[in-house]
């Protein structure tokens, strides 16, 4: 383990005269002045430098080079007046031309910050080192402690920053991001990740020109279908998975977020990210703070590959909730049954479960509400009682039944969300996010959303899970569902001054939700769902398993957007389910070979009527589903390599999971467009050991093997560098190849 470098270079800044002037204006430097703060990790490094008037800028994100002191010296200009560099957080004024990160109204009515250093402090804890820098502005007391964790081993910094207003009247904050990086090249490529409700996470590359890009959301909630908060950017040259410079990140707020992405006149490309300022100006009381969430930054030299497996490394150690434990296979009722169930169904699907193997089953919408019964989505939500006309005997029977067969049982709820044709709309009006001023109450999917600000919808939130939980001491698995974005913005809770502090408040307020549950509950397993992949974002998987990756069911689809999804977040947490054919979403039609060789890639389950199955069937979901079980930890807790893409002309694609020793791997591969007769997947397999010796079996097998070397023995070196050739010819075929060390 490295420890991280800190340069004290010179011991004090020479200023002249004039200089000497100012310095009575400004917070002094502390002596001995750092010329250079160096946030480095196991290979990559982020350089700041401390100027001469103690302003802090940004100068280097790439591999790390041993001995950075020349960048002191580096000029991109010889006009001694005009400072080309970025600063560490771009705050508007002195000189500042760039998108601010930091832009505020002082209590005097100033608009300028300008942020000198002023201390710093390194502390390092089980691999990670963690920077605070203190900057204060020039003339008003008003700190900026800009917080860097370096996760060495994961070559991942997470960084955030914390505002406070030391003045003697309000501040406000008018952009307030998390933190901001720049890179300079020739040339920058921007991959974003972006779909709609049910087709979210593909891929499209854009070279950058001098400008702004965004990548942005001002929908609130189920705020990442549209453009998810994440992005690779490839110097030079376009991302390419093996090769190249690559700088990959994703901010961790469940709510409007902006990157943005900003060419300069000197051609530095400066990444900004955090809360999206958008409508949301907010207040801070003399000696108050604002601490932002946190921006996820990794630097790779080999290609979006490294960049990914860094981040899964990152989300498998801190970014993900419980990343240790395995994540169960189950069966959901929702595609299979909708709302028409009752327990007797519920049972059956249980004992085709169980038969099958999974092990948990989890009931979706449509068991509560009593008034205003949840037998369709125009109402109920909110009335979280078990519907007594569908389920007289209440849910502890389906849960104990559930166990009794061997399984785990879980439950949904939206508990965000209400109905106004609900019990709790009759008698809590007010909680009802909205202008509440005579405007149109707009509903989306029946629905209204409830105003989380308010520390007594927080209650009621909370009341909801707890309530749920205690349905019966059988569930150990909720799936937390959002089915609507916020619009005609209101809070009866906040005075008028703070409306526009909603969008944090809501924000935070779902955050204390959560803290109190986790602390309630930290074992039983959550689902982030949001009409499919709405929460799909780091924020909530901090306190969640997984998520459920999107409404779209259909394989097809699914290998783009996993394939998108993989970039970004690891597959311990894509919910994948096998469903019913023709395709609820999409009306496509593929094999059942094909759905679980696609639901394996990720985190296993079904989500069909399993008594529509065929006994051939039910015996091929039973192999795949025991199979999938021992090769789970390889999947889910693996390096993925990416082996080829979907995007490319081919009309194929496949990744491989590798364990961390190299001893196991699983190879997926999807054929899902014809190519000519002989067209073979031509794959050369990545991160195995070349010196090892590994058989190849394929499974999941419904006709005969598609690699001729089924059950050959080959070294590490050949796979490599020759590779398979897998005669996957026709349109929805596909394989799952199984590679072991033979010692
Ligand atoms: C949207 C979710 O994405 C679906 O999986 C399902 O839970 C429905 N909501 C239920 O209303």
């Amino acid at each position: 383990m490295k420890k991280l470098l800190f340069l004290v270079i010179g011991l004090t800044i020479s200023l002249g005269a004039a200089g000497a002037k100012k310095r009575a204006e400004q917070p002094l430097p502390a002596d001995p002045t750092p010329r250079i703060i160096e946030i480095a990790t196991e290979n990559t490094a982020m350089l700041l430098t401390v100027g001469e008037k103690g302003d802090l800028l940004f100068r280097y994100y790439g591999k790390r080079i041993a001995d950075p002191t020349p960048i002191l010296e580096k000029r991109l200009t010889r006009r001694v007046d005009f400072c080309t560099d970025p600063q560490a957080y771009t705050a508007q004024g002195g000189r500042e031309q760039r998108r601010a990160s930091l832009a505020v109204t002082h209590s005097d009515g100033d608009l300028n910050t300008e942020l000198r250093y002023v201390s710093h402090e390194v502390k390092s804890e089980k691999g990670v080192t963690t920077t605070t820098i203190t900057t204060s502005d020039s003339k008003l007391p008003f700190d900026v402690r800009l917080v860097y964790k370096a996760y060495e081993a994961e070559d991942v910094i997470v960084a955030h920053s914390e505002i406070t207003n030391r003045e003697a009247g309000e501040v406000k904050l008018r952009n307030y991001y998390s933190a901001n990086v720049a890179l300079i090249a020739d040339r920058y490529y921007l991959t974003q990740f972006y779909g709609q409700w049910a087709r979210e996470m593909f891929m499209s590359e854009t070279q950058l020109v001098k400008g702004v890009k965004t990548i942005y959301s001002q929908k609130h909630v189920r705020g990442v279908q549209l453009e998810n908060p994440s992005f690779m950017i490839a110097l030079d040259t376009p991302l390419n998975e093996n090769h190249g410079n690559v700088v990959a990140g994703a901010l961790a707020w469940t709510g409007n977020f902006d990157l943005s992405f900003e060419v300069d006149d000197f051609d530095w490309l400066n990444i900004r990210s955090g809360i999206n300022p958008y409508s949301a100006e907010y207040s801070l009381a003399p000696g108050e703070s604002f601490v932002t969430p946190d921006a996820i930054f990794t630097f790779s030299s080999e290609g979006s590959g490294q960049a990914s497996r860094n981040l899964h490394d990152w989300a498998r150690r801190d970014g993900v909730y419980n990343p240790q434990a395995l994540r169960p296979t189950l069966l959901n009722s929702w595609e299979g049954a909708y709302f028409d169930f009752d327990a007797a169904v519920c049972k059956q699907m249980i004992d085709d479960a169980a038969d099958m193997g999974l092990e948990l089953f989890v009931l979706d919408d449509g068991w509560f509400g009593n008034k205003y019964p949840r037998n369709n989505a125009r109402q109920g939500l909110g009335d979280w009682e078990v519907n007594e006309a569908k389920l007289p005997a209440g849910i502890d029977d389906i849960a104990a039944y559930a166990v009794s067969k061997g399984l785990r049982f879980g439950i949904w709820i939206e508990p965000e969300m209400i109905s106004p044709k609900s019990e709790l709309a009759e008698r809590h009006p007010e909680w009802v996010v909205g202008s509440h001023n005579g405007r149109e109450m707009t509903t989306t999917r029946q629905q209204w959303i409830l105003d989380l600000s308010n520390p007594e919808v927080q209650d009621f939130v909370f009341g909801v899970f707890d309530r749920t939980m205690k349905l019966s001491k059988h569930i150990s698995y909720i799936k937390w569902d959002a089915n609507r974005h916020v619009e005609n913005v209101g809070s009866t809770f906040l005075n008028d001054q703070e409306q526009s502090e909603f969008w944090v408040k809501y924000t935070r307020g779902l955050y204390s939700v959560y803290e109190r549950i986790r602390k309630a509950y930290p074992d039983v397993v959550i689902q982030a769902c949001a009409s499919g992949g709405g929460r799909v974002e780091y924020g909530a998987l901090k306190y969640h398993d997984e998520v459920w990756t999107s409404d779209d069911t259909d394989a097809y689809t699914r290998i783009f957007i996993q394939y998108g999804m993989s970039h970004i977040y690891p597959s311990l947490v894509m919910g994948s389910h096998v469903s019913a054919v023709p395709n609820h979403q999409t009306g496509s039609i593929t094999p059942l070979k094909f759905r679980f060789d696609m639901a394996m890639s990720g985190r296993l389950g079904m989500e069909l009527q399993p008594k529509d199955l065929s006994s051939e069937e039910k015996a091929f979901a039973r192999k795949a589903i025991a199979d999938y079980k021992e090769l789970r930890s390889t999947i889910n807790y693996g390096d993925l390599y990416r082996l080829h893409s979907p995007y490319d002309d081919k009309g194929y694609s496949s990744s491989m999971y590798v364990e961390k020793d190299k001893s196991r791997a699983v190879i997926f591969t999807f054929r899902f467009k014809y190519a000519g007769r002989d067209a073979d997947c031509l794959l050369k397999l990545n991160g195995l050991d070349p010196a090892k010796r590994y058989r190849i079996r394929e499974i999941n097998l419904t006709d005969k093997p598609v690699f001729w070397g089924d059950g050959k023995e080959f070294s590490g070196e050949y796979l490599v560098n020759e590779g398979l050739n897998l005669s996957l010819r026709k349109v929805f075929a596909s394989s799952v190849h199984v590679i072991e060390e033979v010692r």
